[in-house]
């Protein structure tokens, strides 16, 4: 679904992403893990086509990515999740998710997006900038699913969220993954997320991959090392 090779990316003179070699098969759930400034949010933007790759090879569904527009990316079937949880604050929830839809018209909210998120449904006239953090998360992942993609890119959405909901949104995110054969790369520094969501873990340092293994074999406390600072 996702190939890159080699890939890389700068700013100016400095390079952040050196060289990295993943792929992810469909319905794969992968997690890269890092530490703050290690360069997820820069791998998620230039995949997104936000920031250009500097080098290498990001090829998705097949097809090469590197002179392919972002809104492009979209239409082939990439979503993105941007860290931080952009909502547009004084649209509603529900005109929030259509803002997600890039296909088909009248714009409707596809009824499984609500069966997997009900508080959206329950809150669906409400303005998204009312709604608390982790309805807010929920809102950015519905609006990005809302457009169909098959390859999800997740940044940090745990990030200042309770326990509770992280946990329930690992769960989500599996279920989603299972009925809609979506493959999902989340970048991630909530350990017990990772455990709960990932099928592989990669651990990204100053843009290497420094260490990966499959989940159900991973070793927390080697992973979690990585995460200490
Ligand atoms: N626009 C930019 N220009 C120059 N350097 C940048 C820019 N954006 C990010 N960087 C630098 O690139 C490095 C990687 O940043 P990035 O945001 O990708 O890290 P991150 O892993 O997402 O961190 P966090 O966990 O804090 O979100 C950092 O050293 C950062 O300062
Ligand atoms: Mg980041």
């Amino acid at each position: 679904m996702l190939a890159l090779s080699d890939y890389t990316v700068a700013y100016g003179q400095s390079q952040v992403i050196n060289g990295l070699n993943l792929s992810l098969e469909p319905g794969e759930i992968v997690a890269v893990v890092g530490r703050n400034g290690m360069g997820k949010t820069t791998l998620m933007k230039s995949l997104i086509g936000m920031i250009p790759a500097r080098g290498g090879e990001a090829r998705f569904d097949g097809q090469s990515l590197m002179t392919v527009p972002g809104y492009e990316r979209v239409q082939r079937g990439m979503g993105f999740v941007p860290q931080g949880r952009m909502v547009f604050s004084s649209m509603t929830v529900e005109e929030n998710i259509k803002t997600g839809i890039h296909s088909g018209k009248p714009l409707v909210v596809p009824g499984h997006l609500y069966e997997y998120f009900p508080i959206l449904r329950e809150f669906r006239k409400r303005m998204a900038g009312n709604l608390s953090g982790g309805q807010q998360q929920q809102l950015v992942l519905a609006r990005a699913l809302a457009g169909k993609p098959k390859l999800l890119l997740l940044d940090e959405p745990t990030e200042g969220i309770q326990p509770s909901i992280i946990k329930e949104m690992a769960k989500i995110l599996r279920q989603i993954r299972d009925a809609e054969g979506l493959t999902i790369l989340v970048s991630e520094q909530v350990l017990s997320f990772v455990m709960d969501v990932a099928d592989r873990i990669i651990v990204l340092e100053k843009g290497n991959i420094v260490h990966q293994e499959n989940r159900v074999s991973a070793d927390e406390k080697k992973i979690a090392s990585y995460l200490a600072v």
